[in-house]
C-alpha cells in the first residue's frame, strides 16, 4: 500500500537522486547505496537508460525502495510503474500524473513550492510532497512559513534541490519535512566510473543523519 512505502522512505530520511546514463551501472550502484545502509533512490526519467536502470534494480534487489523521478507526463508515470519502480516522484503538481499514479497504483510524491500548489496537492489527497527547487525558494524559512498554514494538515515535504552536506542536518530538522533528496551522494559522474567507494562513504554519512 502506499503508506508503507512512503512511509519505508520517510524512516531512511535521505533519498539518493541519481542520473544514469548506463543502465548497467544500476545494480552496482543500488547495491552499494544498500550497503551503505541507505536502500533507496530516486531514478531521475531524464536519461534514455533511466527505464532500463529501474526494471534492471527491480529485478535484482526486490526489496530495495526504488522511486522514480522527474515524472512529468502521465505517460511516465506508467511507464515507472511498468518497469518496477514502487514509488513515484514529480517536480511539480500534475493532476493527469496524480491520475496516471493511482491508476497504476504507484505510490506518488507531487511537487509544490507555492501555497496554491501545496493546496492543489492536498485536493488531490497527497500528504507527501516534494520541494522543488528548495535552495530557489526560500529554502528552510520558506518551509518554516509554509507550515503555519499547512502544518496542521498533514502535509509534509521533501525539499531537493539546493541540499548538501552542510545544510542536509537543517532540513531534516523542521517538523514539516518527511525527508530530503539531493544528487550530492551520488553525482553523475561519480556513477558513470563507477567510483563506488566515494559513494558509498557519502552514503554511509547520509544514513547517519537520520540517528542523530
Ligand atoms: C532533482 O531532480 O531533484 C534535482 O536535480 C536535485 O538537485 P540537486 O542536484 O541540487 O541535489
Amino acid at each position: 500500500p502506499e503508506s508503507d512505502v512512503l512511509t519505508a522512505v520517510e524512516a531512511l530520511a535521505v533519498v539518493p537522486v541519481v542520473e544514469i546514463d548506463d543502465a548497467a551501472t544500476a545494480v552496482p550502484l543500488a547495491r552499494t547505496l544498500a550497503e551503505a545502509g541507505l536502500p533507496v533512490v530516486e531514478v531521475t526519467f531524464r536519461t534514455p537508460a533511466a527505464r532500463d536502470a529501474v526494471a534492471a534494480i527491480a529485478a535484482e534487489l526486490p526489496d530495495f525502495l526504488l522511486g522514480a523521478g522527474t515524472l512529468v507526463l502521465p505517460d511516465m508515470v506508467a511507464s515507472a510503474a511498468e518497469a518496477g519502480a514502487r514509488f513515484g516522484v514529480s517536480p511539480g503538481y500534475s493532476r493527469t500524473c496524480l491520475d496516471a499514479a493511482e491508476k497504476a497504483g504507484l505510490p506518488f510524491v507531487p511537487g509544490a513550492v507555492t501555497p496554491s500548489e501545496v493546496g492543489a496537492c492536498l485536493e488531490a489527497g497527497a500528504r507527501h510532497i516534494k520541494f522543488f527547487p528548495a535552495g530557489a525558494y526560500g529554502g528552510i524559512s520558506t518551509l518554516k512559513a509554509l507550515d503555519g498554514p499547512f502544518g496542521w494538515t498533514g502535509a509534509r515535504f521533501m525539499p531537493t534541490g539546493g541540499v548538501r552536506p552542510e545544510n542536509v542536518a537543517e532540513y531534516l530538522a523542521l517538523p514539516n519535512v518527511f525527508a530530503v533528496g539531493g544528487t550530492w551522494i551520488a553525482p553523475r559522474s561519480d556513477i558513470t566510473e563507477g567510483r563506488w567507494d566515494a559513494i558509498a562513504e557519502r552514503a554511509r554519512a547520509a544514513a547517519a543523519l537520520r540517528t542523530q
